[in-house]
């Protein structure tokens, strides 16, 4: 079964307990948490205090999206706020090799994320430094800032190129696709080599938000 972050940035954020209370009732294993900081992107989401206000009540997994610059700065705030991982982007102006030691220290899973102009070789760097200390690649289909994006397709060549270096290593490193993916693109998501799926729009912005994520769940592979 695949996993599925629907990414909150896209759900009612007047009703975000109830939102992502509906995103578990539905199957979707993680949550995606988009944190954005009006520097590294034009926009500006969310800090540790929601995160906080959420994480009581809630099982699933917090995948922690950091779009910001020098992330080392929040790192601890967003571990002790109920993070359960945190991705820190290789295009930020921070030092990434410190930033997964800070956050392995705080017990959390790291991860390091990559641009859609950005290629795979600049992250194998760090994969082949850390190992499995990357528990995943998150691989960007739209340029970080906001939802509704369109899925960049020139991105699935990258997908399967992180696919191939993970098999031929044996590094357990999940890969994560987020950006415009929907109904439609899963399926050649899947197949390209993606573990985790992020949705936001595809998933907040449908008539039935939990049959989308039922329908997400069993998508399966196709040749594309
Ligand atoms: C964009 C975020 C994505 C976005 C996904 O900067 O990192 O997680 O919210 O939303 P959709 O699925 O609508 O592109
Ligand atoms: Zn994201």
């Amino acid at each position: 079964m695949n996993i599925i972050a629907p990414s909150i940035l896209s759900a009612d954020f007047g009703n975000l307990r109830q939102q992502i209370n509906m995103i578990e009732r539905a199957g979707a294993q993680w949550a995606h948490i988009d944190v954005m900081d009006g520097h590294f992107v034009p926009n500006i989401t969310i800090g540790p205090v929601v995160i906080s206000s959420v994480r009581q009540g809630s099982g699933l997994f917090f995948d922690t999206h950091l779009m910001i610059q020098r992330p080392e700065r929040y790192i601890k705030a967003f571990s002790e706020a109920g993070a359960d991982l945190i991705s820190v982007h290789l295009e930020a102006e921070t030092d990434v090799d410190r930033d997964i030691e800070l956050i392995l220290s705080e017990g959390k899973k790291a991860a390091i994320a990559i641009n859609p102009n950005t290629g795979f070789s600049r992250a194998r760097e760090y994969m082949e430094r850390h190992g499995d200390d990357i528990s995943l690649l998150l691989i960007m289909s739209v340029f970080p800032g906001f939802g509704g994006q369109a899925f960049i397709e020139g991105v699935l060549p990258k997908i399967r190129e992180a696919r191939e270096y993970i098999n031929s290593t044996g590094l357990k490193t999940q890969i994560e696709v987020d950006g415009g993916i929907n109904l439609e693109n899963i399926g050649s998501v899947l197949n390209a080599g993606a573990d985790v799926i992020v949705a936001g729009s595809a998933i907040f912005k449908s008539p039935d938000p939990e049959d989308t994520i039922k329908r997400m769940l069993s998508a399966n592979n196709f040749k594309s």
